[in-house]
């Protein structure tokens, strides 16, 4: 099989070490891709919301399927262009379709989801310019600190916590009347703050059946101690251990079967990955987002844990089978520390040279923000490379990375010490 993967991150560079392993496979190609996914796989610099170009590469690579590794195109409707495409609608595109992707693409209408669907999440209200004052009036009901989220795609961005009613105010009034997060705050969310620990859980779904994927916890902010601002992510560990068994049924039975079952009851049509943010507050798990992909760096940890052949899961996918699938998982702990760029997630500068990743033979070493220049791999982004470990329990696993990652260098090079802290 022919399979093209869009996108260009540590996720994306997983998946294509995990597919290279598949006998079923013939060609890979990534777009854009990165260093790492250039040793396995052809990239091809192509946009991936520039669905006329991936296009291109499709009928000229006789590509079979299409794997989908970020939410924008997905957003944008990458799916259903296939669907309305003569020459496309045959091909398999792993990501759900517009309508089901607005899970991601708008809070209000994941909570709405959420709300006709019983599943349990922070109470919630939405407003717009025209019902700033009703706004303003919702939030002196509340106690702080204040949640404030931008409807639409704020690139990880449109999320403000506040622990003053006058700020929390001040800030519903800029991005509602000074579109602060651009169209994404036409609709703002203002919801109950939730305290807890959180954890992610990933589904994967035809649409009819579904497995629960390994459950995961990443790490987002950039300082020790989960201080400074938020990045994309700093580290992630699969499974999460305070996740058991008692835990894990109650998350399967009120918030993964109503979400799958919810998805069927509105028509939205999903085969693809489901990631559900999670918080546990006392005993009990809440939801706090839907993302319609992978996380990352979550799918570092979690499908390095999969035994099954990825193109085999895929086609069952496709198929609509994925009921007949027996997942198999590696039971030991993963682990993985993202190494970022001096600065990251503020400025940062780009094209130093990335020495010793080729030494490293008891990690996965993952590319994220890397690209070939003459022939040397250099970085080309705030996460730059993420290094997994295997071990007993997550602080052997991570014994592991961080000893490998003595042997990594590049100018400036950052990351945090203290994954797992809070475990
Ligand atoms: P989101 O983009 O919805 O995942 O929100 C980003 C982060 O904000 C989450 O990972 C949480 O740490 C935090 N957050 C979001 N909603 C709430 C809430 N209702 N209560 C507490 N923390 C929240
Ligand atoms: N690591 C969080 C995300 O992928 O959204």
């Amino acid at each position: 099989m022919n399979i093209l993967i869009l996108g260009s991150g540590g996720r994306e560079h997983t998946l294509a070490w995990k597919l290279h392993q598949s006998p079923k496979l013939s060609k890979l190609v990534v777009a854009p891709g990165n260093a790492g996914t250039a040793d396995i796989a052809k990239n091809i610099p192509v946009s991936v919301n520039d669905f006329e170009a991936i296009k291109t590469i499709v009928l000229a690579e006789d590509i079979q399927m299409v794997v989908v590794g970020p939410e924008d195109p997905l957003v944008n409707g990458v799916h259903d262009f296939f669907l309305n495409d003569d020459a496309l609608k045959a091909i398999p595109v792993i990501g759900p379709q517009k309508a089901a992707a607005e899970l991601e693409g708008s809070k209000e209408f994941a909570k709405k989801f959420m709300m006709r669907h019983g599943i349990p999440t922070a109470a919630y209200q939405s407003f717009t310019t025209d019902s700033l004052a009703e706004g303003f009036a919702f939030l002196e009901t509340l106690k702080p600190p204040y949640v404030l989220k931008a409807d639409g795609l704020a690139a990880g961005k449109g999320v403000l916590i506040l622990d003053n009613l006058n700020d929390a105010k001040a800030e519903l009034q800029t991005m509602l009347v000074d579109a602060k997060f651009g169209s994404a705050s036409t609709t703002v969310v203002i919801e109950e703050f939730l305290a807890g620990i959180e954890l992610s859980v990933f589904v994967l779904t035809d649409g009819d059946g579904y497995k629960v994927l390994p459950t995961a916890k990443d790490y987002k902010r950039i300082g020790e101690g989960d201080s400074g601002l938020n990045t994309g992510g700093m580290g992630a560990i699969s499974p999460v251990p305070f996740a058991d068994q008692g835990f894990m049924d109650k998350i399967h039975e009120r918030i993964v079967v109503p979400t799958v079952e919810g998805l069927k009851k509105d028509n939205l049509p999903y085969k693809g990955f489901i990631f559900i943010g999670l918080i546990k507050v006392g005993e009990d798990p809440l939801v706090i987002e839907y993302n319609v992909r992978m996380g990352d760096p979550e799918t570092e940890v979690v499908i390095p844990r999969i035994k099954n052949d990825l193109v085999e899961v895929f086609e069952a996918v496709a198929n609509q089978q994925l009921s007949t699938v027996n997942l198999q998982l590696d039971e030991r702990t993963a682990t993985t520390v993202m190494l970022v760029s001096g600065g990251y997630p503020e400025a940062y500068e780009k094209d130093k040279a990335i020495t010793g990743h080729n030494d490293i033979d008891d990690s996965l070493v993952f590319h994220a923000g890397t690209r070939l220049k003459d022939g040397e791999v250099v970085t080309n982004g705030g996460r730059v490379m993420a290094i997994t470990s295997f071990g007993a329990d997550f602080k052997q696993a991570l014994k592991t990375s961080y000893q490998n990652i003595e042997k990594l260098h590049f100018d400036k090079m950052n990351y945090r010490k203290d994954i797992g802290f809070d475990l």
